[in-house]
């Protein structure tokens, strides 16, 4: 499976969900849990950067990776109206969904894979990314990751979330089974907590805080790993010794 391959698979795939989106968009259960993990990024925004509480005015700029419908957006905007948000959206049908709810935030459509480094580069307080990361294969995660990182701010927080599964398995394609109408095939990672948490750690990021919550569809539960990580250390230091040698120059 090459990249391209599995990439156009899923937004195939999420071109055909927005239904199902939009009625967790529209769910008040769904609503409110969205809205309490946002209040939990907000706090850990603010201990990480010595405040006691983050007032609702604040501008904060914030990266919604995946954005599909927009059903973090409403959190966003019901805490803090005057942040500034980027939704980032592979699937076209998604972003005009997205479009019809908030008219006046574009939804940047692209494969994030595609979106150059340097674009973003030290710009967001947050970074949220819900039920993303595990829709790519792992040398592409480590990709995404570090573009996280040199996108987010010194001083800023990612949000990050897998589902969590005893038996995890490599990447491969998977019939989400909630929709019963079509078989929709995308391809995803399997992750087992242990896994995941190396994942992020190894690729520059520190573990604030991680909970587990479970989320009862109509013939299974499922059992969420939402973590809060910030960055390790300064780019800068990250960096090889030879690529300091080549910004010394
Ligand atoms: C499982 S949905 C999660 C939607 C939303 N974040 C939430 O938590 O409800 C994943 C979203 O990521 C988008 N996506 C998948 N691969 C992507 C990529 N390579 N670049 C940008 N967005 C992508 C999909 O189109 C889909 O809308």
């Amino acid at each position: 499976m090459n990249k391209s391959n599995y990439i156009e698979i899923n937004e195939r795939a999420y071109d055909c969900l927005v239904q199902y989106y939009i009625d967790i968009f529209n769910d008040p259960v769904s609503q409110k849990i969205k809205s309490e993990i946002f209040e939990g990024i907000l706090r850990a925004y603010a201990k990480i950067n010595n405040r006691h509480f983050i007032p609702c005015d604040e501008p904060l700029s914030i990266l919604d990776l995946g954005s599909g419908v927009g059903i973090a957006i409403q959190s966003f905007l019901s805490l803090l109206p005057n942040s500034k948000i980027v939704p980032l959206e592979l699937s076209e049908n998604m972003r005009l969904a997205c479009n019809e709810r908030f008219e006046h935030i574009p939804v940047m459509r692209s494969n994030i894979l595609d979106v150059e480094q340097k674009e973003y580069a030290n710009q967001f307080d947050v970074v949220y990314a819900s039920a993303f990361i595990h829709l790519f294969s792992p040398e592409d995660a480590v990709k995404v990751l570090d573009k996280i990182n040199s996108w987010l701010k010194s001083n800023g927080v990612l949000y990050i979330s897998t589902t969590l599964h005893n038996n995890p398995s490599d990447f491969k394609a998977t019939i989400k089974k909630e929709v019963k109408t079509a078989n929709i095939e995308r391809y995803r990672m399997r992750y087992s907590k242990e896994v995941f948490i190396k994942l992020l750690t190894d690729n520059g990021f520190v573990v604030l805080e991680s909970s587990e919550r479970e989320e009862k569809t109509t013939d299974k539960t499922k059992l969420w790993l939402n973590v809060i990580c910030k960055k390790e250390v300064a780019d800068y230091e990250r960096k090889t010794e030879s690529d300091k040698e080549t910004l010394r120059q």
